[in-house]
């Protein structure tokens, strides 16, 4: 497609949108639906999506696939073509914590989880969605990183090395492909509460909002409002950008 003149409907797009079974992914996934999309849910978790196809509605489909497998990546991106047209959306919001762990003792088997989902999980997704992007001149990715990859968070190491790569990567994409009409963002929430804490006790919920300045946990609807503007061709000059979401918490 050609570049849209800047609005913030999708009308007539295509969206995928990764981890979109469950939490921002699927907060996410409802807010470009509201705005036209039709989305590809993916997701590796089966009855998530199909509770979240249901949520969203006809329009969108619900496409397993496990974003540390570049097979299964590539697959996923193919149906996708197949059965709603090629995408000009891409969010990655596929992502693990892995363990909370004094760094001495982090296990490197997790270490290695959490980077080949949440970095290489990010890259493989966009390897997939760039060459379409670029041969149609228009195109949108946004990365979900996270606060946590500028500021740093003790004992969740792998999580937030994965962040601030994402973060990297994201610059490098967006200058990069900046004069091919595909802009390349990324997200950087506070907490949210979402499964990805698992269970909160009422300490680790008082931990995660403490250096909040607004004091509270974002909800996914308000990063719902921020992807779908960095979606959307309302967003035309910004690229390789990280956007913050936290409540005052990050310093830069
Ligand atoms: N919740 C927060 O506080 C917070 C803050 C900052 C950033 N983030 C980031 O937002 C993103 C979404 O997290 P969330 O809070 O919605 O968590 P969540 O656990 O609710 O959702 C994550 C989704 O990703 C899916 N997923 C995990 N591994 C996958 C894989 N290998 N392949 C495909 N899908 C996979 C899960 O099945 C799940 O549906 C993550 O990247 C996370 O790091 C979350």
């Amino acid at each position: 497609m050609s570049d849209p003149s800047p609005s913030r409907s999708l009308s007539g797009q295509v969206a995928v949108v990764t981890g979109a079974a469950s939490g921002l992914g699927l907060a996410i996934a409802e807010r470009l639906t509201e705005e036209g999309a039709q989305v590809a849910l993916w997701d590796r978790d089966p009855t998530g999506l199909g509770h979240a196809r249901e949520k969203i509605g006809a329009t969108a489909r619900a496409i397993v696939a496990d974003v540390t497998d570049t097979k299964a990546v590539r697959a996923a991106w193919t149906k996708t073509k197949e059965s709603l047209g090629t995408p000009s959306i891409l969010v990655n919001s596929a992502g693990i914590l892995g363990p909370s762990a004094a760094f001495a003792d982090y296990p490197e088997e997790a270490w290695q989880r959490v980077l080949d989902v949440n970095l290489n999980g990010t890259f493989r997704c966009c390897q997939a969605a760039v060459p379409d992007m670029v041969a149609a001149g228009y195109g949108r990715i946004v990365n979900i990183a996270s606060v946590a990859g500028k500021d740093g968070n003790p004992y969740v190491a792998g999580y937030v090395a994965s962040k601030a790569a994402v973060i990297g990567l994201t610059k490098s994409m967006g200058k990069e492909l900046a004069t091919r009409g595909v802009l390349v963002n990324a997200i950087a929430p506070s907490a949210s509460e979402t499964a990805i804490f698992g269970e909160l006790t009422d300490a680790y919920r008082a931990r995660l909002i403490a250096n909040v300045p607004m004091g509270r946990f974002v909800a996914p609807r308000e990063i719902a409002e921020m992807a779908l503007w960095l979606a959307s061709s309302a967003c035309s000059f910004s690229t390789g950008a990280t956007f913050d979401i936290s409540g005052g918490r990050a310093t830069f």
